[in-house]
């Protein structure tokens, strides 16, 4: 599934399979603007870390052409435009990632007019994409070899093709031990409060015939003590420095419970996904969303009128608790201060 951000040259706009629509329909949403796309980021129309970063450079040509609009003053508005991009959600770091990867080649090639600079970012944004469906594909190789004939395999959200380029990275790996030949069953986390393990982890494996399973966010606890899981491979949203890594929430407590059980957990992650500037996973912004989230199933209110929902979007995993990463350069071991900056070329 690679067909789910694409960007059309012709017309100028970001088509965007709306995500927060599966798996009942499939639906569009086509972003002319940079508002649009700012929006489909925050409203989880996009989401996942490494799509997101993809949508982000496609927005960052819109913004480039919009800015034409204040004459003398385009560059000034771009900036301003490129801060409110990166802002529109705070933990994943691929977003300021590959907005930062846009600003340093129009540093670079300092083009004179923003329509120089709408050519040059719409080309360096179909290589952002293409480069993310690439590092999966190398990502999936480098896992496949941990995975063995026969595992299960628990995964929290999605990290699949839908949250990516293309191929995905936990379910990237999933995928290329498939394609290996080996037999390997998933145990996906429904993953409260916006279900995107049930919704799209489950969409996307069923439909590439992979066998899966939907679980509770609170069976997997049991579903370990009654050795049901052999490892467990989830994304992240950011890495720190000392390997720390923030994805969806509860990502936390499936890793203790796997250490408890003496079961492997991996993260996928592409090296987009480290952040080097954060220390340790103190210094890693977690969102926090609208409790709206929580207190509402579709249509039905589910707290009583009055009650307020928490809704922390990620948590942070210790490194102590990460058997290996796996990136595009290799699999990632502890010291992970080591490992990442080695892989990082620091
Ligand atoms: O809120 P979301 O759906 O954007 O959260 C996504 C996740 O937490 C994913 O696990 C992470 O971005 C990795 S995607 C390859």
């Amino acid at each position: 599934m690679e067909d789910h951000i694409i960007f059309d040259r012709r017309r100028m706009v970001l088509d965007l399979l709306d995500q927060r629509a599966l798996p009942l329909r499939e639906e569009r949403i086509v972003c002319a603007r940079l508002n649009e796309v700012i929006e489909a980021i925050a409203n989880l129309t996009v989401r996942g870390a490494p799509a997101i970063g993809v949508a982000a450079a496609w927005g960052c040509a819109l913004a480039a052409r919009e800015a034409g609009e204040a004459g003398e003053a385009w560059s000034d508005r771009l900036e301003r435009d490129l801060e409110r991009l990166k802002a529109a959600r705070p933990t994943a770091v691929n977003l300021g990632w590959a907005v930062e990867r846009m600003r340093g080649l129009w540093r670079a090639q300092a083009p004179r007019s923003p329509e120089e600079l709408v050519n040059l970012w719409l080309d360096e944004a179909a290589a952002l994409q293409a480069g993310d469906n690439a590092a999966n594909r190398a990502m999936g190789d480098f896992g496949a070899a941990l995975l063995e004939d026969g595992d299960t395999v628990l995964t929290h959200c999605n990290a699949g093709a839908l949250a990516t380029a293309g191929w995905g990275t936990a379910l990237g790996v999933i995928r290329s031990a498939v394609a290996q030949g080996k037999k390997i069953r998933v145990i996906s986390d429904e993953t409260r409060p916006v279900l995107q393990g049930a919704r799209l982890t489950c969409f996307e494996l069923h439909k590439d015939g992979i066998p899966v399973l939907a679980a509770c966010d609170n069976a997997a606890g049991l579903l370990m003590q009654k050795g049901m899981v052999d490892k467990v491979i989830t994304g992240a949203d950011r890495i720190a420095a000392n390997g720390d890594t923030a994805n969806k929430i509860g990502t936390y407590t499936v890793a203790l419970l796997a250490r408890e059980h003496g079961i492997p957990f991996y993260i996928a992650a592409p090296l987009s996904t480290i952040d080097p500037a954060a220390p340790n996973g103190d210094y890693i912004p977690i969102e926090k969303r609208d409790g709206a989230e929580v207190a509402w199933i579709g249509d039905r209110r589910i707290l009583p009128e009055g009650v307020e929902a928490l809704n922390y979007a990620f948590d942070v995993t210790p490194a102590r608790l990460i058997t290996a990463i796996i990136t595009e350069k290799g699999v990632l071991r502890p010291p992970y201060a080591a490992s990442i900056a080695a892989a990082l070329g620091l």
